[in-house]
């Protein structure tokens, strides 16, 4: 008894002892201030430049910047940048050669204009043609970001900015009954939209995704803002530094170690005009090949060749599609980058087996971790040490520990290590020709503890790592490391997973000449343009099952819209029920994967019968979608449009969407409500306004005005999939590999909205190409239906491109309306091609088919 209570009461003090560590931290870190001395805004508009001196004059004690320089530029009508850094001292900023159209020299080395003049109120920065306008306030400084046209505050900082080396605060006030945020990752959160409250904290690290609320293996500080009645603008701060959000429902609060204040605002309005506006600046998401659509089965802990062969047949068996065979570490040597094991895993016995693969239409991928094991002996190891590519740290190659054992990292910032990269790949390409490589533990991950050596491994701010104010230092590469060039790990820690996936995206693009599949663990803003994104180590659990559609729909957010998370679940050991659902929903990720973890059961999709039927029920209704899935890639590619979406990306206006995660869009018009709990055989679903039409079989479900929600049926082998009224679905056939999709008919399903229309877009190519439109070759067909007064029906089919000689000799073979209002037949179909009339009776032509709850068969 005693010592329980001695034990409490020194919990107690301990709790109340860093309590009072870290309200004197804060208000130590917190006092700041600056003044506006002079401004500048150029004749246009465009570009303004101030000069602020800190509030307090003199050197302070706290180590304020004395002189801060703020940049603002309308980069676009849509887009502006607020740029706020040391007047006299360079700082780290995130390169711009991780941008797309990196920004000229002009914004980021600025001369003083020779016209700046005293600022006392304020200036405003705008432009005829942006909705943008950018209010800067001079004692004490702080600036407003507001939409033009509504005159709403989008971002309204606080009087007392902080800026020191390695501590940057600033707090910007928002409207906390009317804002929706969502985005701030990567975490694993119970809810998409965010929570007040909350602290999003930034640094990548090893972290398990079954954990929630804590830093996981990528950064992205971007948020979109989503107000009634549907308005949307976003939010990026440029910072590759560890940082802690904290979000209060009525204020937002960055509180980064180092860098500069670097802030991009997109004016929306729409959800898809931002993610459109934000990838512009950090680059359009890689086109995916079409064999990436379909299904993928991995594990870590397969045993041999033999295993991997018995698990491609188990899936041939049981008639469920298999498209890409993956293998973990497992085949390595001793964990060896580029070798292979010399019992399980031969060139003898695993060239074969991928021969057979390709043979059979399907692809096979293995991982890579970035940690180079110190050994004479190897050859990756000997090639990095004579190109001196590895990280530094205090003069010498750091030492890391990882699967392999002692190790050295490649430092991607090194000018020679794309190329050293780019030849291991290739060399080991040679013996087994991967389709795509998986680049894991890439935060980066490593086993050892670095001791702290100098302030950078200590900074006076500890962010929140790992939920409990961890060093930074925790399980990862130390923050006093040294890339090429002085750069120190602490400023580009965020960037190794991105950098990474670049280096691997352009080596297998080299290589194969072909359109590269990457898939990374560790991510950053940009990452997209070269991987997909899958959410780590989950749990088998109900709640990592839910949690999953926030994660996925996050990425989306990102510019990373190839997501998905591994069904089944990776830890722990799953249940059949559990898998059964999970590859309901996992059959609508954008990246379809089923992965586990070494010494858990086994969970291919074939071992218990229920699954084996949901499998192939859920995985056929996604072969079914594959053209619309391949024709969202492309809207990806060239919009930023996400494939996967939360519900208010088609339906801003309706505020009852704000909240909806437990459900997702395709696209624009197909809906997908998953079972999320034990034992549910029902599903409550939210129907936004419109017509809904079951997939399944083409029923009308739903009809609302307002939107509705609605229990739905939902037995054990059953997901719902309903797709809106005035959406055309482009479907082929299923089969057990996408290549063999590819080769059937199309199904035009044409869902009528009220108003008796409907459109929907079907892109083709050869699905490999390295680029996925532009100077490829490829086709694009639009789709339009309209109902007449008379009740005539007509399905247009307009192609907007067509260099794709293959899509000539494609055939619609049928049509299905559902909706149409007649109780028979319309009055008259017909299909026109281009502007003319074809046949729609002939055998060539469509045969027509009329489903639906308002019109029968
Ligand atoms: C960690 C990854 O997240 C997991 O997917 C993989 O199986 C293991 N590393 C082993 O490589």
């Amino acid at each position: 008894m005693a010592t329980r209570s001695l034990l409490l009461l020194c919990l107690c003090l301990c709790l109340f002892a860093s309590r009072l560590c870290s309200s004197q931290e804060e208000e130590q870190l917190a006092a700041g201030g600056y003044r506006v001395a002079r401004v500048a805004v150029d004749e246009g508009g465009r570009r303004l430049r101030a000069e602020a001196a800190a509030a307090t004059g003199g050197v302070s004690s706290t180590g304020d910047v004395q002189r801060l320089a703020v940049y603002a530029r309308l980069e676009t009508d849509s887009r502006l940048r607020v740029r706020i850094t040391d007047a006299d001292h360079p700082r780290w900023e995130v390169p711009q050669d991780i941008l797309p159209r990196p920004a000229p020299e002009d914004v980021l080395h600025d001369a003083p204009p020779a016209s700046s003049t005293p600022l006392q109120g304020s200036r405003v920065l705008s432009a005829t043609g942006s909705d943008l306008v950018l209010t800067v306030h001079a004692s004490p400084f702080r600036f407003t970001v507001s939409r033009r046209s509504t005159g709403d505050v989008l971002f309204d900082t606080a009087p007392g900015l902080v800026f020191r080396d390695k501590y940057l605060e600033v707090t910007s006030a928002l409207p906390a009954g009317r804002a929706s945020l969502y985005g701030l990752g990567e975490q694993t959160k119970r809810s998409f939209r965010l929570r007040h409250n909350d602290t999003f904290t930034l640094w990548n690290a090893d972290i398990g995704a079954a954990y929630v609320d804590v830093n996981l293996y990528g950064s992205h500080p971007f948020y979109m803002d989503v107000r009634p009645p549907g308005t949307a603008h976003g939010v990026l701060l440029l910072s590759s530094n560890g940082m802690d959000v904290l979000y209060g429902g009525s204020y937002l609060t960055y509180k980064v170690i180092g860098g500069v204040l670097d802030f991009y605002f997109f004016a929306g309005p729409s959800p898809l005009a931002v993610v459109d506006q934000y990838t512009q600046l950090i680059g359009r998401p890689a086109p995916m090949p079409y064999w990436s659509f379909g299904f993928h089965q991995c594990r870590y802990g397969y045993l041999n060749v033999s295993d991997l062969e018995r698990v491609v047949a188990g899936y041939a068996k049981a008639r469920i599609p298999l498209e890409v065979m993956w293998t973990d570490i497992d085949y390595m040597d001793g964990f060896k980058d580029f070798t292979l094991d010399r019992v399980n895993f031969t060139a003898a016995e695993l060239r074969p087996f991928v021969d057979r693969l390709h043979r059979n239409a399907q692809k096979y991928v293995l991982i890579l971790d970035p940690g180079i094991r110190i050994d004479a002996t190897y050859g990756t190891f000997v090639r990095g040490m004579q190109q001196d590519i590895f990280l530094k740290r205090n003069g010498t190659n750091f030492l890391g520990n990882v699967w392999p054992g002692d190790v050295y990292f490649p430092d991607f910032m090194h000018p020679r290590s794309a190329e050293f990269w780019a030849r291991e790949i290739s060399l080991f390409r040679r013996t087994i020709p991967v389709d795509g490589l998986w680049i894991d533990m890439n935060e980066i991950s490593n086993f050892y503890n670095p001791e702290p050596m100098n302030a950078l491994d200590d900074p006076p701010y500890r962010i929140n790592n790992h939920g409990d104010h961890r060093p930074i230092n925790n399980k990862t590469v130390p923050a006093s490391a040294v890339h090429y060039g002085g750069v120190t790990e602490y400023d580009a820690h965020n960037l190794f997973g991105l950098l990474e996936a670049r280096a691997t995206h352009r080596a297998l693009l080299r290589d194969t000449g072909r359109r590269p599949f990457v898939l990374s663990r560790s991510t950053f803003v940009g990452s997209g343009r070269y991987t997909a994104h899958w959410t780590g180590d989950n749990a088998a659990t109900w709640g990592d099952l839910r949690y999953s559609i926030n994660t996925m729909l996050s990425f989306g957010l990102f510019g990373m819209p190839m997501i998905g998370a591994d069904i089944c679940g990776f830890n722990n050991n799953t249940t059949e029920e559990l898998c059964r659902r999970w590859i309901q929903l996992g059959a609508f990720y954008p990246f379809s994967r089923d992965h586990s973890a070494i010494f858990t059961v086994r969970r291919e999709l074939y071992l218990w019968p229920s699954v084996a039927a949901s499998a192939r029920k859920a995985l056929g209704l996604r072969y079914q979608l594959l053209p619309y899935f391949y024709t969202l890639m492309y809207e990806a590619h060239t919009t930023g449009a996400p494939i996967a979406r939360p519900l208010f990306f088609s339906y801003p206006q309706d505020v009852a969407t704000y909240g909806v995660d437990r459900q997702f869009l395709l696209g624009r018009g197909v809906l997908v409500s998953p079972v999320l709990e034990p034992g549910a055989t029902t599903v409550n679903a939210y129907f936004p306004a419109g017509r809904w039409f079951s997939l399944y079989d083409y029923s009308l479900t739903v009809a609302t005005k307002t939107g509705q929600h609605v229990t739905l049926p939902a037995p054990a082998d059953t997901v719902n999939v309903h797709v809106a009224g005035g959406t055309i679905l482009p479907l082929q056939q299923s089969a057990l590999t996408t290549s063999r999709a590819r080769r059937t008919a199309f199904h035009l399903l044409v869902a009528l909205a009220e108003d008796g229309t409907a459109s929907g877009d079907l892109f083709l190519d050869d699905g490999e190409s390295p680029e996925m439109g532009g100077r490829s070759d490829w086709s694009l067909v639009k789709f339009s239906c309209a109902t007449g007064s008379d009740g005539a029906i007509k399905v247009r089919s307009e192609v907007v491109h067509n260099s794709y000689a293959q899509s000539r000799t494609l055939v619609i073979s049928k049509v299905v309306l559902m909706g149409h209002r007649s109780p028979a037949a319309p009055k008259k179909l017909t299909v026109h091609v281009n502007g003319a009339e074809v046949d729609a009776s002939s055998p060539a032509g469509t045969r027509y088919q009329n489903a639906g709850g308002l019109g029968g068969v």
